[in-house]
């Protein structure tokens, strides 16, 4: 009988555990999570009248670090201590690198992340200080920044936990296990942001395994869009920090699976990126970071094309990025002087 007096449920229960049949990992290898996975599948019904289908948002803002990346993160960090690996590393633009910085502090290794200076948004950095990693502002972009950390790790012992470790897409590709869970019907199309296209190659992997084949719908910041001009971007620039990426590592993998399933690769303006970041937070209440916003943007601006059940990924919580919401709203400050006469007229006026 088991000691833990806290009743688990399907939402509690760690990704791994969940879904261990269908994970490289057997029962005894050590576990680094924080219970994530199990995120809800949220209907949205604005956009579903907008566009004329039934539209759910994904939210993986719900997970611990507030991104989809724990879903790898558990995993590549769980098989690095089982590999007896005392550090991680990554490059990141912020979530990936908070996300390894949690995992790391949870298996009691140290953890370093590359980052590119002055790009990542405020609340990433908040997480990775103080999770207590070593963050390393790098003088270049991501793209840079992975290509040297790549170098580094083939020359150190440190485990590499960027998304060119297979243990993060077998953690992220159990997000379209639950999509398929938790939809009556299969879903027909999945809008998706792309930066360094692990995320895309995992979704399709998992949609294949459990043998269903929607349409994959890969959105890329137009500033930032390397797949849709079909050759690498220098100087990447979009307001979606998230996915500001002009080489992704996992290139091949992506366009595979948008090909294979009969999908598309896009570009959307950081203008067309801000209009659905602002319309889902006045509108549905959900408030995502800028580079989530940019599949319900390929969304809006391009349509389901034809498919009835749509599911836009929904990758990070807004929260992670207050100087982009402040930034970019429409709501209002009105200063008022503590008297009532003054307040009424600022409540009702
Ligand atoms: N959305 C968010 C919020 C992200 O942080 C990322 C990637 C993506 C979408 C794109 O996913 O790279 O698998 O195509 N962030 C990485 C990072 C690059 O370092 O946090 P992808």
């Amino acid at each position: 009988m088991s000691t833990d007096p806290v009743r688990l449920t399907a939402r509690h229960v760690p990704l791994i555990e969940r879904y261990r049949d269908r994970l490289p990992f057997a029962e005894g290898d050590p576990l680094i999570t924080l219970q994530e996975g199990s995120t809800p599948l949220l209907r949205a019904p604005l956009l579903s009248e907008m566009v004329g289908a039934e539209v759910r948002l994904k939210l993986e803002g719900a997970n611990p670090t507030g991104s989809f990346k724990d879903r790898g993160m558990t995993c590549a960090v769980s098989a690095a201590v089982r590999e007896g690996a005392e550090a991680v590393i990554c490059a990141s633009t912020g979530n990936t690198a908070a996300s390894a910085a949690a995992y790391s502090a949870r298996a009691g290794i140290r953890c370093a992340v590359i980052v590119p200076e002055g790009k990542i948004a405020e609340g990433k950095m908040a997480q990775i200080l103080i999770h207590g990693a070593r963050v390393i502002a790098l003088d270049g972009n991501f793209d840079r920044a992975l290509a040297l950390v790549r170098e580094l790790t083939d020359k150190h012992p440190i485990a590499l936990v960027n998304s060119v470790n297979e243990y993060r897409l077998e953690g992220q590709k159990t997000a379209a296990f639950e999509i398929v869970e938790d939809l009556d019907q299969e879903p027909e199309a999945l809008f998706i942001p792309v930066g360094n296209a692990g995320n895309v190659t995992a979704y399709w992997r998992g949609f294949r395994e459990i043998g269903v084949a929607p349409r994959l719908f890969g959105m890329q910041a137009a500033g930032a869009a390397p797949l849709v001009l079909g050759h690498p971007v220098e100087h990447p620039e979009t307001v979606a920090s998230a996915i500001r990426i002009g080489n992704p590592a996992r290139w091949e993998d992506a366009m595979a699976a948008m090909t294979e399933s009969r999908g598309a690769i896009r570009a959307v303006s950081d203008e067309e990126i801000l209009t659905a970041y602002r319309l889902l937070a006045a509108k549905e209440g959900m408030f995502c970071e800028p580079a989530s916003a940019a599949s319900v943007a390929g969304l809006l601006k391009y349509g389901a094309d034809g498919a009835s059940q749509v599911v836009c990924v929904l990758t990070g919580r807004g929260i992670k990025d207050p100087h982009t919401a402040i930034e970019h709203n429409d709501g209002m400050i009105i200063r008022c002087r503590a008297q009532m006469d003054v307040l009424e007229e600022a409540v009702l006026g």
